[in-house]
C-alpha cells in the first residue's frame, strides 16, 4: 500500500532530516557538470537543488502530486510518475534517488525502469531503508493493530531489502554493482515520535476513526519508549540504510 498523502509542510518540520542526512548520496553520486540526472522521488526537491548547484541538469519524478507541487515551486523541473513504470528511454547519465525506493514495493518494476532510462553505461546510485530498517516501530505497529484483532502485514508499505538480495536484482536487471552495503544509523527525531508516525507510516492508520487511530498511536508510543526515547525524552528511531551504486554493465 502506498502512503496515501504527503503534506510538505508537516514533512519540512518533521521529515527535513531525510534529504539532510543524503547529501553522502549525493557525494556517492558525484554529479558532473552538464550531465543530465534524474531524481527518481524526488520529494520536495532538497537534493535535486543540491544536484543541479553542483552544475548538472536535474528532472525530478515522485508519485506525490503535493511534493511534486512543491519542488517545481522551488524552481526544479519535476514531474508525477509513479515509480514502478517509468516512461525514460536512454536519457540520463544517471539515476540517482534518496529515501524513496522503500516506498516502491514492485522493485524489479523499478529497477527495470530505471535501466531503461540510463544512457549505456550510465549509473544508479541510491539509498534506501534496508533489512532492518526501523524494526522496532514495525514490531510495535504490528503488536498495536493485533491487539484489536487487525493482521497488518498486508497493510506494510515498506520494502526494506538485504543487500546480496538488492545485488541480485541489479545484477538481474544488466547492472554491474560497484559497491553495496548496510549503513545503520540511529536517527534523531527532530519532533515528536507522533508526528514521526503521521508523516511516515501514515497509512496504517488511514480509515480508522479517530479515537481508534488515537488509541492504537498511544500503544506503539508505549512499546517503542523504553527503546527509542531516553532518559532525557529525546526520541531516536533505529534506522537502518541500504546505499548503492551501479552501473550498467
Ligand atoms: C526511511 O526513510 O527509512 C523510512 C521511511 C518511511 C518509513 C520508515 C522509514
Amino acid at each position: 500500500m502506498q502512503q496515501p498523502q504527503w503534506d510538505p509542510q508537516e514533512y519540512a518540520r518533521s521529515g527535513a532530516f531525510v534529504p539532510e542526512l543524503g547529501l553522502p548520496v549525493v557525494d556517492l553520486l558525484a554529479p558532473v557538470p552538464g550531465e543530465r540526472i534524474l531524481d527518481l522521488g524526488c520529494g520536495n526537491g532538497t537534493l535535486s537543488a543540491e544536484i543541479v548547484r553542483l552544475g548538472a541538469t536535474v528532472v525530478g519524478v515522485d508519485a506525490s502530486p503535493e511534493m511534486v507541487a512543491a519542488a517545481v515551486a522551488a524552481g526544479l523541473q519535476a514531474e508525477v510518475v509513479d515509480g514502478a513504470r517509468l516512461p525514460f528511454r536512454e536519457e540520463f547519465d544517471a539515476v540517482f534517488s534518496n529515501a524513496a525506493l522503500h516506498w516502491m514495493t514492485d522493485p524489479d518494476a523499478v529497477i527495470a525502469g530505471v535501466a531503461r532510462a540510463l544512457k549505456p553505461g550510465g549509473r544508479f546510485v541510491a539509498e534506501m531503508g534496508g533489512h532492518g530498517n526501523v524494526a522496532s516501530i514495525g514490531v510495535a505497529l504490528t503488536a498495536a493493530f493485533a491487539r484489536r484483532g487487525i493482521d497488518v502485514a498486508p497493510m506494510r508499505p515498506w520494502y526494506f531489502p538485504a543487500p546480496d538480495v538488492y545485488a541480485e536484482r541489479l545484477v538481474a536487471a544488466g547492472f554491474a554493482v560497484d559497491s553495496i552495503q548496510l549503513i545503520p544509523r540511529p536517527t534523531p527525531l527532530s519532533g515528536s515520535f507522533e508526528a514521526w508516525l503521521d508523516t511516515f507510516a501514515r497509512s496504517y492508520f488511514a480509515g480508522l476513526d479517530p479515537a481508534t487511530s488515537a488509541a492504537i498511536t498511544a500503544d506503539v508510543v508505549d512499546l517503542v519508549r523504553p527503546w527509542l526515547c531516553d532518559e532525557r525524552g529525546r526520541w531516536t528511531a533505529d534506522y537502518v540504510r541500504l546505499r548503492f551504486a551501479a552501473h550498467l554493465a
